[in-house]
């Protein structure tokens, strides 16, 4: 099958795997080199999925849902589980179930189904806690405190807000009383225990331990909480309640304090850093959300930061400035003394939110480093935003800022109703309580999975459907999903269990919706099931269920494997797997990483290419996998392997993105998108290569996290003359438009907002086209094979071309 063919399926149930025809023993399928996995989006927008008002059927034995590939026995009113083979008793309210009277799980066009949980349960709305940074400059503070008085207009009436002050020390801000404004504080430099700030929090409000035994008790039963809630006032039982107050309740009081926010009073010393007690911030929220929003109150830390912790724990740099911020290098030659021991302490902050279901969002908006890589855990976990910026006044954080926390009550406009010219940002629809789980047929293992998620203990891992080795977050097969929008893909790594090949034993259950039943009886199939719970921001909590089967061949059917190979879904869990090892491993820095790509690169290669043994120029690839070849090797000059040309906060921020995107996003992360305009013609797409940079052309460069429009020198010095205001040059005018247009679009479409850059062929910002392209007219490359190398940019780089990368690879994959 071709891409588009995997896409289409992909428009269907959000699912796509590397491979698609598994080899049916272990050793074969660890000699096709690539992993064995699926991207998959539980919550991806599909046309006609149905939603049913009742809770699904579930195999007794494996908790598998009911699905279409169940064998039907109506006679006995019993089904046979695909995945376990067990058999089930339809439960009494499915007495009456006949081939004519079918529940809609079991119409074979319903692979994706979503189910109503629980429809009397309502889950309040989401509460906001904002941590403002209050040592950053006068302009940017004001910046800030504009965009937050934004968001108080735009966040549902009824939804908690709280607001959190730090710079030397931290203040949580008293909401519920206009008239004295009030505020508990925090020593920054301290550490606090969790019990501690409660104590603290508690005893400052007056209120005692047994109110606060009682609220606690009120937790095991949500539903007896919320009715207790109603019938005494909430701010009497919750020792959180004078922070986190209802919007309704305290906009006046919450926007006077914002108002009369100043800067940190305490100055830095000469020569030194401000006080910025981030950690202890982050540790007041973390502990206040879990009073004021106990599990399965949907909960968000928005933080506001400018700068570097200095101030007690989590701290990433000494306050003086003769220190410089850590860099990858420092980190990995064991020369960065606080990065570990702060890590530590935002990863017991990210789990006590995980515990909790509450997420983090982080908007660091600065020129330097915030600290990022120590506090990514909190963010990445619990599926928080993370939105780098270089500050508060920028666009990027700007329009950001609006996405996340725009009216989450306007209805969702379809895919095809976003127009290009329009400027209205469409906000993120955010779901919360998610719980991801992987149901598995005998012969398949769960390794884990990479994504915006946290292992859960599972108590299905008896079944024995764990892989031994872990790929990502393992040991398990579920995992929590504190915060998840529609478009949140998360990777998920299997292995076969089978040790030998065993015929053709199994398979054959059910009608095959692609209408490949033929094929199955020879080979037969496997079933993966994604059960995916989630609250909607409705309020509604919902459990899709996609169910997805593929075939098994025999390990040494070379072809039919390499039909079912999804290059683009391949490479994007590659990229997923080794930005993991890179995080895990100390060893696996961008040399070692890169060897280990140009490994599974060549060994794809051996496996799949034909050729004649130590002859180069016989070596071929299927068409499925063509492109492969230049994935890897852009994914090899990538941010994610070449992390020495950016600083860590940066790496954190894109393998946060790359880790909860799709394929084809993702694909523009490692392989930019570039696009030429000219007069000649329509729009194009041109090779991401020097070669392609012209005099008279505007060039297109999506790089998902910047998106660069550049003026050829001739184009450039047109628009500099003003070519485009005179009538005669309506044309030229015309040509400028568009790429900036077709920006535009890509800029609405995203979050976080890319950076747009707007650059002529000799300006110094055309490096952030020309670090992209391929240098196949490097100094150490004898020509390009294009041809006309005279308008090309000369770019000096080390970094072999690809068509040197290519020949390389011909022949090291031709040779035993
Ligand atoms: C800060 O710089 C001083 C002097 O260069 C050095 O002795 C000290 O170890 C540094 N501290 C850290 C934490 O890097
Ligand atoms: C989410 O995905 C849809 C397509 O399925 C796309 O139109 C939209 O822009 C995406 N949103 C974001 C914020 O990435
Ligand atoms: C731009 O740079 C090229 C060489 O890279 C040079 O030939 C050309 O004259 C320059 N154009 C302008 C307008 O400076
Ligand atoms: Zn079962």
């Amino acid at each position: 099958m071709t891409t588009t063919s995997w896409s289409d399926l992909e428009n269907k149930d959000g699912v796509r795997f590397s491979l698609n025809a598994w080899p049916d023993d272990r050793q074969s399928a660890q000699k096709c080199v690539v992993p064995l996995g699926a991207l998959v989006t539980p919550l991806k927008h599909i046309e006609d999925v149905p939603v049913v008002p009742y809770e699904p059927v579930r195999c007794k034995a494996c908790a598998a849902c009911l699905n279409p590939y169940a064998q039907i026995d109506f006679n006995s009113k019993l089904f046979v589980c695909p995945f376990c083979h067990a058999r089930n008793n339809f439960p009494p309210h499915y007495a009456g179930i006949t081939e004519q009277n079918l529940p809609a799980e079991l119409f074979p066009n319903y692979l994706v189904i979503d189910y109503t949980i629980n429809p009397n349960k309502v889950t309040p709305p989401p509460a906001y806690l904002f941590l403002v940074d209050v040592c950053v400059s006068d302009e940017e503070l004001a910046s800030l405190k504009a965009s937050l008085t934004q968001a108080l207009s735009l966040l549902p009436e009824d939804s908690l807000v709280g607001l959190i002050s730090f710079g030397t020390h931290v203040h949580v801000h008293e909401l519920q009383f206009a008239d004295c404004p009030k505020s508990y504080v925090f020593r920054g430099g301290k550490e606090h225990t969790s019990a501690q700030i409660r104590d603290q929090l508690t005893f400052s409000r007056g209120g005692g331990g047994p109110q606060q035994q009682q609220y606690q008790s009120q937790n095991q039963n949500p539903n007896t909480q919320q009715q207790q809630q109603q019938q005494q006032p909430y701010q009497q039982t919750n020792p959180a309640s004078s922070f986190l107050v209802p919007l309704s309740e305290c906009e006046f009081t919450f926007s006077a304090i914002l108002e009369e926010l100043a800067r940190d009073p305490f100055a830095p010393l000469p020569q030194s850093r401000h006080n910025r007690a981030t950690g202890t911030a982050l540790a007041v929220a973390s502990t206040l959300l879990s009073l004021g929003c106990p599990s399965g109150h949907p909960a968000r830390a928005c933080l506001f930061v400018g700068g570097p912790c200095t101030e007690g724990p989590g701290n990433i740099v000494p306050k003086a400035l003769e220190n410089a911020t850590r860099s990858h290098k420092d980190i990995a030659q064991d020369k960065a003394p606080l990065f570990t021991k702060a890590k530590k302490k935002y990863d017991a902050i990210a789990t006590q939110l995980c515990a909790n279901g509450h997420s983090l969002d982080v908007f660091a908006c600065a020129l330097d480093q915030v600290g990022l890589a120590e506090m990514k855990g909190c963010a990445q976990k619990t599926g928080g935003a993370v939105v780098l910026a270089e500050s508060f006044s920028h666009v990027v954080f700007k329009k950001s800022f609006v996405k996340l926390y725009g009216s989450q009550n306007k209805p969702e406009p379809s895919p095809e109703s976003v127009s290009s010219s329009s400027d209205e940002v469409t906000p993120l629809k955010v779901h919360s309580n998610g719980i991801f789980e992987v149901i598995t047929s005998r012969d398949v293992k769960v390794a884990g999975c990479v994504g915006p998620c946290a292992a859960l203990d599972t108590a299905r891992r008896h079944l024995g459907n764990v892989a031994d080795v872990s790929i990502g977050y393992g040991g398990t097969t579920a995992w929590k999903m504190c915060a998840l929008t529609r478009n949140t893909t998360l990777a998920v790594f299997f292995e076969v269990a089978k040790e030998k090949p065993d015929g053709a034993s199994g398979g054959g259950y059910g009608q095959n919706p692609y209408g490949q039943q033929q094929q199955y009886q020879s080979a037969p199939q496997f079933f993966l099931q994604f059960h995916c719970t989630s609250t909607l921001p409705t309020g509604e909590t919902r459990l899709r269920v996609i169910t997805t089967t593929r075939r098994w061949t025999s390990g040494q059917n070379i072809p039919e494997i390499s039909m079912g190979f999804d290059q683009e879904a391949a490479a994007v869990l590659i990229a997923r797997q080794l930005t993991w090892k890179m995080e895990q491993d100390d060893e696996m820095d961008g040399p070692a990483a890169t060897r280990w790509l140009d490994r599974k690169l060549i060994g794809a290669c051996q496996r799949f290419g034909e050729y004649r043994k130590e002859d180069p120029h016989s070596f071929q690839l299927a068409p499925q996998f063509s492109l492969f070849p230049q994935f890897m090797f852009n994914l090899r000059r990538s941010q994610f392997v070449q992390v020495f040309n950016n600083s860590p906060d940066e790496t954190a921020y894109f393998r946060v993105v790359l880790w909860r995107e799709n394929v084809l996003n993702s694909l523009v992360m490692i392989q930019p998108t570039l696009t030429a305009y000219s007069f000649n013609g329509p729009p194009e797409p041109v090779l991401l290569d020097v070669c392609s940079v012209a005099p008279d052309r505007i060039l297109l460069l999506d790089a998902y996290f910047s998106v660069v429009v550049f003026h050829g020198s001739t184009i450039a010095q047109w628009r500099k003359a003003k070519y485009q205001e005179q009538e005669e040059h309506k044309a030229f005018a015309e040509l400028l438009k568009m790429p900036q247009e077709d920006a535009n679009y890509i800029l609405n479409q995203r979050f976080p907002v890319p950076r747009l850059v707007d650059c002529d062929q000799n300006g110094s910002q055309a490096r952030f086209l020309l670090a992209k392209l391929n240098p196949s007219a490097t100094h150490n490359s004898q020509g390009s094979p294009y041809g006309h190398a005279g308008g090309s940019d000369v770019i000096f780089t080390d970094d072999v071309s690809l068509q040197v990368f290519m020949e390389h690879l011909k022949r090291l994959s031709v040779s035993a």
